[in-house]
């Protein structure tokens, strides 16, 4: 069987790892597309070599643009790509623009098409992600839902016939590089100037366009993390750089430390030495969960909702709105004692989901026939 597996953004990375592990110890044949959208070293080329991701065999270099600009980009770039390869299966992983890209190529050239976290809702239209899932899901004849919540969702769209569960493939590299970091024994490495990593600290991130593009909005949020009781590692994304920039908003004030993306490793670690996270990533809520810390998510909704039992995970999307004491005893709270369920799977989605792209793969079916 050959897939053609096409990624953009850092998480797609993150999953990718795994996959490309299942691919090749099945002994198929496996050809990997960068579209480009992310093109930092620390964004892209660290997750490839400290996570033993073979290089791309094709690398798209479309860059940074408008949605559409960038969409358009992928799309007629991949054309001749998947026309040359003709694999089995397109794979496309998540929700970004890269995503959508490559399944709207894959369908128009007849080629059957996977989509990994499929069935995932928001159901915040504001949110590009939102449309990217819901699109690539409509187009895709293969489902790989990562949860139940998602199947579910699937199946009320009338997609459950296209649906099967996989598991969250999240779940295999974060369990597996923690427990790396956790035998290594080693303090987190790379934190911002300024945090101790043998003392209380909290991580954060914020990079979504809902939290960043409006200048009072990330001025207020800004406000909110410099007012925290401990210092804060701000992992700072491009995006919340420039906007920052841009806006006037000084991120490195009271109580915050502003740092670099880290690389896979590095990131579960600085999670696993924290008190808490503050995000507004739905991978970090989940890698949060999964390494048993507490999560404060500044955003109104969330894709992972499994996450909010027993308080590991709150939706605060403005912390202000609270009041200074009620938001620090929140986002500075102790992780619950409730044990958490597995709600994600057991860390053999990528297996799994290579054994269901195997299952559903017809080569005597005439493209296009539907499934
Ligand atoms: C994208 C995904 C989002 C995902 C995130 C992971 C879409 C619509 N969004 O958001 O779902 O959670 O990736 O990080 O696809 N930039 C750089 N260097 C880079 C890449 C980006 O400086 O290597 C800057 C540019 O100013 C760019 C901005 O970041 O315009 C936003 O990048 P983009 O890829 O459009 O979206 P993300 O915010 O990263």
């Amino acid at each position: 069987m050959k897939v053609v597996s096409i990624v953009g953004a850092r998480p797609q990375f993150v999953k990718l790892a795994p996959l490309s592990a299942a691919m090749t110890a099945a002994g198929h044949e496996h050809h990997i597309v960068h579209t480009g959208q992310h093109y930092d070293a620390a964004l892209s080329d660290v997750f490839f070599s400290g996570l033993d991701i073979p290089d791309p065999d094709t690398h798209l270099g479309v860059g940074s643009g408008s949605h559409g600009a960038q969409t358009g980009g992928v799309l007629a770039a991949l054309d001749p790509v998947l026309e040359k390869e003709r694999p089995d299966w397109v794979l496309v992983y998540g929700d970004t623009n890269s995503t959508l890209a490559g399944a709207l190529s894959a369908v128009k050239q007849h080629l059957p098409v996977a989509h990994l976290e499929a069935g995932l809702r928001s159901f915040n239209r504001r949110m590009p992600e939102e449309h990217n899932r819901v699109l690539t899901d409509h187009a895709s004849d293969l489902l790989l839902a990562p949860t139940e919540e998602a199947l579910r969702h699937l199946r009320n769209e009338g997609l459950e016939h296209r649906a099967a569960l996989a598991g969250d493939v999240m779940v295999d590299v974060c369990l597996r590089v923690a427990d790396r970091a956790r035998a290594d024994g080693l303090p987190a490495a790379g934190l911002p100037e300024g945090v101790d990593p043998g003392a209380p600290y909290l991580l954060a991130t914020v990079h979504r366009a809902e939290n960043t593009d409006d200048p009072a909005r990330l001025s207020a949020l800004a406000d909110a993390l410099a007012e925290l009781p401990v210092p804060v590692a701000l992992l700072a994304h491009p995006r919340l750089l420039a906007r920052a920039e841009e806006h006037g908003v000084k991120l490195a004030r009271g109580a915050v430390r502003v740092g670099r993306p880290l690389p896979y490793a590095d990131l579960v670690a600085a999670a696993l030495g924290a008190s808490g996270v503050v995000t507004d990533s739905g991978g970090l809520q989940k890698e949060a969960y999964l390494l048993g810390r507490p999560c404060t998510t500044l955003r109104p909704e969330t894709e992972w909702p499994e996450t909010l039992a027993d308080g590991w995970n709150t939706l605060v999307p403005s912390p202000w709105e609270l009041g200074t004491a009620a938001w620090v005893r929140l986002a500075a709270r102790r992780a619950p004692r409730t044990p958490r369920g597995e709600p994600y799977g057991d860390g053999r989605a990528a297996e799994r989901a290579v054994r269901l792209l195997e299952e559903h793969h017809r080569p005597e079916r005439p493209l296009g026939a539907g499934r």
